[in-house]
Parts: structure tokens; C-alpha cells; sequence
């Protein structure tokens, strides 16, 4: 910067027009680095508006220089006005980027991006055991048949005794019944309900009743809790022939085909005849696997007329009344229809086997 002040009026007027035009100079300088500190410090857009006002806008600092234009030389003006124009132009372009900058993260943090594919909401299914169960209520509802629940909790006078199987009679062994008490246990087939309903209702009685039930059992094709449907129609006149096409008609839509079926003769104390039924073995088509326990056949139901001594504790007329009745295993069905080797899987809570279904 001049100092010096000399006698010589034209070397004064230089020194004095040098200074100004050092100190523009200086002050352009200092603005655009002020300001640029001063941007990096801006962090939202209310401090981005108050920059702009105050180095950028009308009575701002730059505004405010360049009004001091006018007093500099015819010499030194367009260059200290193109010092000007650009200091202007960098700042501007400094701005701008710093408003990029600012929308960009505004957009990310606040803004959802629509273009972006959507996020899968994990959806809950039904059990594979439930959904057969569905189908088949359907199924009977579709026959006529209304829907009854009971306790999974049972006295055994309805489990045994009002179906005929006395204390200390052999069958009861065949049921590996969980008690709770002398007289209370995990009920071991869904049969009490027969005697629940005929106690408190006339025939006709066209009724299935669905649940949970247990014994002491496990294999590949047994587990300790699974689910039966039981079901049983009472009116005048019903012969065996009526269990056989009710039977075989739910069979076909349930499997929805063709099957290879038989009754086969069998023995329960509250019905006489008594016929379970096998389904030819889908995992080995009858030649016989482990499942089918080399027979090539798998029993998926309990069936038969409903005996005159079950009608007689209940109070019906076996001289007027007679009819069928069938307890079926909901997890076999579910096993011929999809292919499944070993039961117990059902049970296992294994995701990757359950969300196939
Ligand atoms: C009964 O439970 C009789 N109450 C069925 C019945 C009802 C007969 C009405 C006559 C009149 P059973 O014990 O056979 O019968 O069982 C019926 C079906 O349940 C079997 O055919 C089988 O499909 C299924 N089942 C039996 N035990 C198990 C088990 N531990 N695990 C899975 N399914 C089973």
C-alpha cells in the first residue's frame, strides 16, 4: 500500500487513486473469503436466506462495494469492475451449489423416494394343518352339516363312558390318554362329541365337530396333539351305504381327484360295523415306503354305525333312529394331499417348511 505523500500535486492524485483501487481490490478479497467461510457454516435454508441477503442481496455487502464503482478511475474501473462481476459470480455459483447440496439431504432424510420399489411387509399365513382343516369344515358345511366345538379338556365319562367303553374295558388302551385327574383328561378323539350333542338335541342331526386332541403317541405318522374332525348324521333310515357316499364324495374334493380308497373292516366300541379308511400312499404310489409302513396304504379315518347303546345313553330310540358317524385324522389328510413324509413336521415351527404352504 502507497504511502508516500509528495509536493507534486499529478504524483498525489496516483498515489491517492492507487490506494483506492488497492483497498476494492482488498475488499473484494476479503468478502469472498469471509463469505465463502461463512457458507460452509450454512447448514439449513434459512441460514442459505441469510447469507444471500447479506453478501449477495440488493443492500448486501457486494451490492454495497460495488456501488463504490462509480469513485474509481476511468482507468482502473472496468478492471476493478470485472474483479467485481466475478467475485459476484463465484459467490452465486457457491450459493447455488450449497442449495444443491441442501435439497439433496432434505430429499433423503424427509422426502420418500416413490421410485423406489417397495418394501415387503412380511405377511402371516395360515398354519398348513389349519388350512386343510378350513377346507374341510367347508367342505362338510357345503353337505349340510353345521359345526359344533367342545372342550379339549374332557371328563372321562364323555370320552369313554358314554360311548361304551366302560372303566377296565380293553379299548381304553388303545387311546393313550394324558389324565389330568381320575376323571378329567386331555381328550383322546373328538367322539365325546357325539354324546355332547345327542344329550341335548333330537334328531335329525347332521354335525361335524373339529379340534385338538391328544395321546401319548409319536412316529412319522403320529404326534402327541393332532386334530380330528369328527362327524355323525342321525335320522330314520340311514344305512352304511349313506357313511360310504358321504365319505367317498368329501374324500374326492378334499383330494380333488380320483382316489384309490378302501373301507376296511375295523372295530370301535360305539359303532357296529366299524370300518376304518385307508387312502393308497401318495409318497410311494402303493408300492410302499416307511410312511405307508410297506403297505401302501395310509389310514386317515375312523368310521361306522353309530351303536344302539351309544343312541340308548343318550335317549334316542334305536328302533326309530339310526346313523353313521367317522372321526378323521386332519393332519394324515394334509400329509397324502401335499406329499409329506414324516408328521411330526407339522410341529416343528421350522419357517422354511411351513412357508411353502
Ligand atoms: C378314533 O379316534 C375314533 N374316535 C374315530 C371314529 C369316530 C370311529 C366315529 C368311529 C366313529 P382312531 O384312533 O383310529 O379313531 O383315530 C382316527 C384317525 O385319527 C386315524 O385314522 C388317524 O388318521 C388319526 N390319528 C390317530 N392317532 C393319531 C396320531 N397320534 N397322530 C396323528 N393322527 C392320528
Amino acid at each position: 500500500m502507497p504511502v508516500a505523500i509528495s509536493n507534486n500535486r499529478n504524483r498525489h492524485i496516483v498515489l491517492l487513486t492507487s490506494t483506492f483501487h488497492d483497498s476494492m481490490e482488498q475488499d473484494l478479497e476479503r468478502l469472498r473469503t469471509e463469505a465463502t467461510s461463512a457458507l460452509e457454516q450454512v447448514s439449513d435454508d434459512t441460514q442459505l436466506e441469510d447469507f444471500r441477503i447479506k453478501y449477495l442481496g440488493r443492500n448486501g455487502q457486494l451490492s454495497a462495494l460495488m456501488k463504490q464503482l462509480g469513485s474509481a478511475s476511468k482507468e482502473d474501473r472496468p478492471r476493478l469492475g470485472k474483479l467485481a462481476n466475478t467475485t459476484r459470480g463465484a459467490l452465486e455459483d457457491l450459493f447455488k451449489g450449497k442449495a444443491t447440496v441442501l435439497a439433496a439431504h432434505t430429499e433423503s432424510s424427509d422426502t420418500p423416494d416413490l421410485s423406489l420399489p417397495g418394501r415387503r411387509t412380511p405377511v402371516g399365513k395360515l398354519h398348513p394343518v389349519t388350512q386343510i382343516m378350513e377346507e374341510i369344515c367347508s367342505i362338510f358345511a357345503s353337505m349340510g352339516f353345521s359345526i359344533a366345538e367342545g372342550p379339549d379338556i374332557e371328563l372321562d365319562h364323555y370320552n369313554f363312558e358314554a360311548l361304551n367303553i366302560p372303566e377296565h374295558h380293553p379299548a381304553r388302551d388303545m387311546h393313550d390318554t394324558f389324565y389330568i385327574g381320575d376323571s378329567v383328561l386331555l381328550r383322546t378323539h373328538t367322539s365325546p362329541m357325539q354324546a355332547r350333542i345327542m344329550e341335548k338335541q333330537q334328531p335329525p342331526l347332521r354335525v361335524i365337530a373339529p379340534g385338538k386332541v391328544y395321546r401319548c403317541d409319536s412316529d412319522i405318522t403320529h404326534t402327541p396333539m393332532f386334530q380330528q374332525v369328527e362327524g355323525f348324521l342321525v335320522d330314520k333310515n340311514v344305512s352304511f351305504s349313506d357313511l360310504k357316499g358321504v365319505l367317498t364324495v368329501f374324500l374326492r374334493k378334499v383330494f380333488e381327484k380320483e382316489l384309490d380308497l378302501r373301507f376296511r373292516p375295523s372295530f370301535f366300541p360305539f359303532t357296529e360295523p366299524s370300518a376304518e379308511v385307508d387312502i393308497a400312499c401318495v409318497i410311494c404310489g402303493g408300492e410302499g415306503c416307511r410312511v405307508c409302513k410297506k403297505t401302501g396304504w395310509i389310514e386317515i379315518l375312523g368310521s361306522g354305525m353309530i351303536d344302539p347303546e351309544v343312541f340308548k345313553m343318550v335317549g334316542y330310540d334305536p328302533e326309530i333312529y339310526s346313523g353313521f358317524a367317522f372321526g378323521l385324522g386332519v393332519e394324515r389328510i394334509a400329509m397324502l394331499k401335499y406329499g409329506i413324509d414324516d408328521i411330526r413336521l407339522f410341529y416343528e415351527n421350522d419357517l422354511r417348511f411351513l412357508s411353502q404352504f
